[in-house]
């Protein structure tokens, strides 16, 4: 058995997060049942509405009320686990949002895809606990440094996401083999830097690793490096808990390792998914938006000169149409071969 996961007063059972998937993908069912289980659970709130009946007329205020509704259902599941938010510092109203969920008692923020620099004073009064997500060891520094001059704190624990994780990735396509190759050692490294700044602050700092956790053996070489738990998506998605579609976890099952591929995301990123029409098709051309539901801040995407809209192609893939849709994965999604329960895939992982 593990050691639990200590984030302040936090205790998780099993040191095992469940990575925000969005869109639709990680919603109440399946946070609620991972933090029922002893683990983190953690909700997207990227169009965490989109099943609503106002999404399409109303999608801000549709996914404003989500955010409460899903919270308080996988609260309810839970009985008493921990249920947090992925919210994306991309995303639109990003303030607005980690305000919202901060203030309805979110256990805990983890915010990534952009550091999240003024995460802090968004939670501040609230008992939510903060993690950045980073991709190196430079990227840990910058947003601790800020975090320490600006708000006289640190994070209350980092997650760090390496080149085999599923959906962006905060790496260029190029550097994904070399980064793959050291993140070891990088790990290593930014342990390190979260202790330093732990020291600082007289705190006790866990440190999470994501992309491409399969294993119990995974874990426990995570835990060698000097981490304290995991974060695991792709797993996650093979449960019959996971919100998603039937025919989206179907896909991974059948998923060969030659269907995975790197695509180029609007948001300016690299994207690990699974090849299909939609893939094929961005190769060449230009998909017109049907319509802008807002989900990225101007800043992160040009509306004018995208090359396709990452809500609508998400939306796809979650409303039965997985041919024209994107299909975020992970690096190991190959490996995937049945649905489990939640309970038994922890089961799995911990025993
Ligand atoms: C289908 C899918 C959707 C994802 N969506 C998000 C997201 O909205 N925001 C985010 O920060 N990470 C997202 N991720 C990344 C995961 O939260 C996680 O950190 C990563 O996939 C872990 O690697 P693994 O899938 O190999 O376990 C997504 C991953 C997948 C597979």
């Amino acid at each position: 058995m593990f050691q639990p996961l200590v984030i302040k007063d936090l205790v998780a059972k099993v040191p095992i997060i469940q990575g925000g998937m969005g869109i639709g993908i990680s919603l109440s069912n399946l946070a609620g049942h991972v933090a029922k289980e002893g683990g983190i659970g953690v909700l997207s709130t990227a169009q965490i509405g989109y099943n609503t009946p106002n999404f399409e007329k109303s999608p801000l205020r549709a996914n404003w009320q989500a955010i409460e509704d899903e919270f308080k259902k996988a609260k309810e599941i839970a009985k008493g686990g921990i249920v947090g938010f992925n919210i994306m510092a991309a995303q639109f109203q990003y303030d607005k949002i980690v305000k919202h969920a901060a203030s309805i008692g979110a256990d805990v923020i983890i915010s990534g895809a952009g550091l999240p620099v003024n995460l802090p004073e968004l939670v501040e009064g609230t008992k939510t606990k903060i993690a950045p997500i980073v991709s190196s060891a430079k990227g840990a520094k910058v947003l601790l440094k800020t975090w320490a001059k600006r708000y006289s704190r640190t994070a209350d624990f980092v997650v760090i996401e390496g080149p085999k994780a599923g959906g962006h990735l905060g790496f260029k396509a190029e550097d994904l083999q070399s980064a793959t190759e050291n993140m070891d050692a990088e790990v290593i490294k930014i342990v390190e830097i979260v202790n330093e700044f732990a020291e600082q602050f007289n705190e006790k700092v866990p440190v999470i690793f994501a992309g491409g956790v399969f294993t119990k053996e995974d874990i426990e070489h995570y835990l060698s490096l000097g981490c304290s738990g995991v974060q695991m998506a792709t797993r996650f998605v093979a449960t019959t808990e996971c919100d998603a579609p039937e025919d989206f976890k179907n896909r991974y099952v059948q998923a060969k390792e030659e269907d995975i591929e790197i695509l180029k995301s609007p948001v300016g990123m690299p994207g690990r998914a699974l090849k299909n029409d939609f893939s094929k098709r961005i190769k060449t051309e230009k998909i017109p938006i049907e319509k802008c539901r807002d989900c990225l801040s101007h800043k992160h995407c040009d509306r004018k000169t995208i090359p396709y809209c990452i809500s609508e192609a998400l939306l796809h893939s979650v409303r039965g149409n997985t041919e024209n849709g994107l299909l975020f994965a992970g690096a190991n999604v190959y490996r995937v071969d049945k649905i489990t329960s939640v309970k038994e895939l922890i089961a799995e992982l911990t025993n």
